[in-house]
């Protein structure tokens, strides 16, 4: 039952067969006539315009559509949206129920607007170039535009060498190879991240920079893509080329200049970010591959007993019974002893979350028979259910279009995660939501059983003898518990079934690079399923990871009432950030891939608006050795969302066992956690504005052109310059200082940066380099705790680190930490100039106090006080509310 919009897609433009389709290499695509625009029609705020085909169709990947339609919007002065879609506005686009599009009014104007659109009627070409300096930022000329019914093709000219960032998710360079990069957008399970590969989120936006400003641009289409950066061979001319396989050209350009100014600017099209809880900044310790109850229980006492704060345990798939969603294992995590762990857990202000994966066990059981009923299985053209191999053996696949879907969602949830009879969780860890299938396409009958059966053991033998943890009141037994949420009975013989498709939906004419060996279908829902209402996979596919976020956003609302839902996905499309955190997937414990997870997180809350983002610190995959995770905890704790993680077959790697390492943690959060109000306030930035909360070096020193390629320093929040040893065995790291006043973090000792590499010696594995940037007061707890909650309860202290001129600034937001709605919350701002600190606040709670502040760079023969690094404390003991103001 395709949609009316697949229905016209397919009738309207006809799908090449593969036979008619020639052969990609025979054509030149700039060879092909493209299209000439008639009809302009102005309007207020831009023009609309038909684009009819110039000449003899080249039919390259399918048939050339005749007529499209040309609309140009300056939708501000600074942001212009460009969409080329057929007369009738039938063809697939990304539903507005998934990314919904601005609602404010278009105020741009040609006249007024920062960067302006031109074009060249016949043949059709356009330009965006910027008002102020005349450069052109986008420019088809000369690039035929390309538009079949399953293949669209835009290219523009790019400058010399261009600095084009983002198009994530990847594991390139944070600047991508400008000669040679293919970022291939389609959602896939990639275990150990590889690079040149298409991974689990889609981001298809583009930030480059150049010395006169940065503009980025989306593609707001969720088709699959290839994203070509090239330098032609003959010309040496440098290009950027969509190659997309369905959907509209649905552009917007922003103008920036600022890099900054453009990360806001993306964020008024794609959303702001959502508020996080205050206790998600805490660690957070995660394996695959607890056996039972009792391994969770004891990594929470040795936690304790180590003496290294532990916000939050998590527990991955080994919770459930045969690994079906929505239950519990009897024997290995009955329902009383998790209750217990999470009653400890609330009563030592610590947190619990578990896994959630979207498909269900295709088994008798609650879960799947309330699916069924419900009618919110994807599937087939038959009305049969759509069938894959995930964790369970044979699943099913919510169809997240489905109206009933909200209320299934919602009503599993309310059953299970039930704070009376259920695991009462804070917080929820969504996974596998490419959708991934363990089941090569087309995952026919036996061979999806033939899977099922070599899957991992799904369960560890019980545990003898019994034992008991300290501070928990049970033993360990392994009698028989009845679980929560088991019906018991044989297993349903399942029938998976050979999908009877079109062969344009499964294979495509124009084949994008999917890094999986039998096409788009292979490893997920096959292209040709149909969702409800007619969205077909092969449009939607890269929507599923947001669309399961949006639901269980909603399911874990209406778990916890007006609280902020702390939800951690795999899959992400632009956007999601608005309800959604996100971690980097399933890296593997090398030295490599922690110097990647930099770039990575970078890409997420920098460029496409998922601030709350992290790797699995010590890597998921292979085992970690002690010195790598000693080195990846304490970059973990400037990652935003922070939390150790690892694989079923690898080692144990909790931050205790080994000295190194509980040291290094033990140093890394007391850090993290001391700064973790000024990094919630910049999440709160964010939240408000799209002011990135952790920033790549080119948004603060734009005009620096030796950080245009860093991409293992970074700035966390906007004042702290973050410089890991990146490589194994060594204790040195050549650093890059931009021109401008720094301090050392740990001794507050003054170093002048001189745009230079400076090589930093004896940095031991359990610390990491941290500068605090001329020009900033930080907001700083008196001390560490063992829980957030303690850590509220402590005094501020300030930290003044002024610039070479002698001023600062800093701003600190303090609210309840966790409600959706705030009753009070308090804005700080602080200024320091003419050796005065100035100190404003809006709102406020009684009580919260700045007991010292401490100034850095202070002269000695200012007073006695100030010791040999430039460092005066001042005791202060004052309330944050009003205004006062401390002389130096
Ligand atoms: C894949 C996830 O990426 C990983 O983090 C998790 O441990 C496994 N699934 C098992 O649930």
């Amino acid at each position: 039952m395709p949609s009316i919009r697949s229905l016209a897609l397919l009738g309207s433009f006809g799908l090449a067969s593969a036979a008619s389709v020639l052969s990609p290499r025979s054509v030149d695509l700039d060879a092909c006539p493209g299209y000439n625009a008639k009809n302009v029609k102005e309007n207020k705020n831009g023009f609309v315009a038909d684009l009819t085909l110039a000449g003899k169709a080249c039919d390259v990947y399918g048939k050339d559509l005749k007529d499209l339609k040309l609309e140009v919007t300056y939708d501000s002065n600074t942001r212009i949206h460009v969409k080329i879609t057929d007369p009738e506005g039938k063809r697939y686009e990304v539903p507005e129920s998934v990314v919904p599009r601005p609602t404010t009014k278009a105020t741009g104007s040609a006249k007024k607007s920062d960067i302006v659109f031109e074009y060249k009627q016949s043949p059709f070409s356009f330009s965006v170039t910027r008002r102020s300096t005349g450069e052109k930022l986008f420019d088809t000329t000369g690039n035929a535009l390309i538009f079949e019914s399953q293949y669209l093709r835009l290219k523009t000219n790019l400058p010399e060498n261009p600095n084009i960032y983002g198009l994530g998710e990847h594991t390139e360079s944070l600047r991508l190879n400008p000669t040679n990069t293919t970022r291939t957008l389609w959602s896939r399970d990639s275990y150990g991240v590889p690079q040149d590969s298409n991974l689990y989120g889609n981001h298809p936006v583009y930030y480059e920079h150049r010395d006169s400003g940065t503009h980025a641009v989306l593609m707001l289409n969720s088709n699959g893509m290839d994203i070509k950066l090239r330098n032609s061979n003959t010309t040496g001319a440098y290009s950027l080329e969509y190659n997309i396989i369905g959907g509209i050209l649905d552009l917007y350009f922003f103008a920036g200049p600022d890099p900054i100014e453009v990360a806001k600017q993306y964020s008024e099209v794609v959303g702001l970010p959502a508020m996080m809880p205050y206790w998600g900044f805490g660690f957070h310790q995660c394996r695959y591959g607890y056996r039972d109850w009792i391994d969770v229980a004891e990594v929470i006492a040795n936690y304790s007993m180590a003496g290294i704060p532990l916000e939050t345990m998590w527990t991955d798939i080994d919770y459930m019974y045969e690994r079906w969603v929505f239950t519990l294992d009897p024997e290995r995590f009955p329902v009383d002893k998790v209750r217990e762990i999470v009653d400890y857990l609330h009563a030592h202000d610590q947190h619990y979350i578990v896994m959630v994966d979207p498909a269900i066990a295709y088994q008798d059981y609650p879960a799947f028979n309330r699916a069924l009923e419900s009618d919110t299985l994807l599937k087939e053209a038959n009305g049969t259910v759509h069938k894959g191999v995930v964790w369970p053996g044979v699943t099913a696949y919510p169809d997240w279009f489905h109206p009933n879907i909200e209320s299934y969602w919602n009503n599993e949830f309310a059953e299970f995660f039930n704070a009376d009879t259920g695991v009462d969780i804070d917080g929820v860890w969504i996974d596998m939501n490419e959708p991934a299938s363990f089941c090569s396409y087309p995952c026919s009958d036996p061979e999806g059983e033939a899977i099922a059966q070599q899957m991992p053991p799904k369960r560890l033998p019980v545990r003898d003898p019994p034992r008991s943890i300290p501070g928990f009141p049970s033993t360990y037994s392994a009698k028989k518990t009845r679980s929560i949420d088991v019906v018991s009975g044989a297993a349903n013989k399942v029938r998976a079934r050979r999908a009877s498709v079109e062969v344009d939906l499964i294979s495509p004419p124009y084949s994008i690079a999917n890094d999986a060996p039998y096409g788009l279908s292979d490893r997920t829902v096959h292209t040709d399923i149909v969702h409800y209402g007619g969205y077909i996979e092969y449009d939607t596919h890269n929507l599923y990871g947001t669309m399961m976020s949006d639901a269980t956003y909603s399911a874990m609302s209406a778990r916890r009432p007006g609280l902020r839902p702390l939800i951690i996905t795999r899959s992400t499309f632009a956007g999601a950030g608005k309800k959604v955190g996100k971690w980097l997937g399933d890296n593997l414990s090398t030295w490599e891939q922690y110097r990647w997870s930099i770039p990575g997180m970078l890409g997420f809350a920098s460029f496409y608006q998922i601030p709350m983002v992290g790797s699995d610190v010590c890597g998921f995959g292979a085992n970690t050795t002690e010195t790598l995770c000693a080195r990846w905890t304490t970059l973990g704790a400037f990652n935003p969302f922070f939390r150790n993680h690892n694989g079923d077959t690898s080692i144990s790697q909790e931050f205790y066992r080994w000295p190194m390492v509980a040291k290094a943690a033990k140093n890394a959060i007391d850090i993290r956690y001391r700064l973790l109000d000024y990094i919630y306030t910049a999440l709160y930035k964010q939240h408000k504005t799209g002011v990135p909360l952790i920033n790549p070096l080119f948004f603060k020193y734009p005009k620096d052109k030796n950080v245009y390629d860093i991409e293992y320093q970074f700035i966390y929040g906007d004042s702290i310059l973050v410089s890991p040893v990146t490589a194994e065995n060594v204790t040195t790291v050549d650093i890059y200082l931009p021109q401008g006043q720094f301090y050392e973090f740990t001794t507050g000792k003054s170093v002048k940066g001189e745009g230079k590499f400076v090589t930093l010696t004896d940095v031991d594995y359990d610390t990491i380099p941290l500068h605090i940037i001329g020009g900033s007061i930080l907001p700083l707890r008196s001390e560490s705790a063992m829980t957030t909650t303690e850590l509220r309860t402590k005094p501020f202290n300030l930290i003044i680190a002024p610039d070479s001129k002698g001023y600062a600034k800093g701003s600190l937001y303090v609210d309840d930490g966790e409600s959706l709605e705030q009753e009070k919350t308090l804005s700080v701002e602080f200024v320091y100039k003419n050796k005065k600190l100035s100190v404003k606040c809006n709102g406020g709670f009684s009580g919260v106090k700045v007991e010292k502040v401490t100034l850095l760079g202070a002269s000695k023969k200012r007073s006695r006080d100030v010791d040999e690094n430039g460092v005066l404390v001042v005791e202060a003991e004052k309330e944050l509310s009003g205004e006062w103001t401390l002389d130096f």
